[in-house]
């Protein structure tokens, strides 16, 4: 089975990855689909996130690195996809998580959202921490792939 996991992925983390290996695991081959998000400030640019996330998953088979932007509903029934996958961690996750799920289902009933909880060391691990980390010279090595170390080095090198 196909599914989709959507998110920002500004950077992955080593967190992501987890969730990933773990569904496809479970469901055979995942979609990562990363958003488009004008409106966001990221950090990486759309193609950075993409070729980031395509170097930390290039050992995974059947792994697809896809953009989206617009409404997740519309983009999983494109991908003629019925699952997406979230990732859950701690309970403040929770709220959020269930009202887009929720959501999405308000949408397109046949679409159903699986929650993974997290594994415990990744428990409090998000691309925001990575970044604040990062941004004051803090060592992020273990929380990310060694490419996404490299490239938030790169990002702030300046800012110190
Ligand atoms: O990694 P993130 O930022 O937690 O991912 C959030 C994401 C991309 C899954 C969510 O913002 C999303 O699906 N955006 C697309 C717009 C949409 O479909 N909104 C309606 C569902 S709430």
């Amino acid at each position: 089975m196909k599914v989709i996991y959507p998110g920002s992925f500004d950077p992955v983390t080593k967190g992501h990855i987890d969730i990933i290996k773990r569904a496809q695991k479970i469901f055979g081959e995942v979609i990562v689909a990363v958003l488009v998000n004008n409106s966001k400030n990221s950090l990486f640019t759309i193609e950075e996130r993409v070729e980031l996330l395509q170097d930390a998953l290039k050992d995974i088979e059947n792994i697809e690195v896809d953009t989206f932007s617009g409404l997740l509903i519309n983009y999983t029934e494109s991908k003629g996809c019925n699952r997406i996958i979230r990732g859950l961690r701690a309970i403040s996750d929770y709220e959020v998580e269930l009202q887009m799920a929720l959501a999405n289902r308000s949408l397109n009933g046949n679409v159903e959202t699986v929650f993974l909880a997290s594994s415990p060391e990744f428990n409090f691990l998000s691309s925001s921490i990575v970044k604040e980390i990062a941004s004051f010279g803090g060592d992020v090595s273990d929380l990310v792939s060694s490419s996404v170390n490299e490239a938030l080095k790169e990002k702030y090198k300046n800012i110190k």
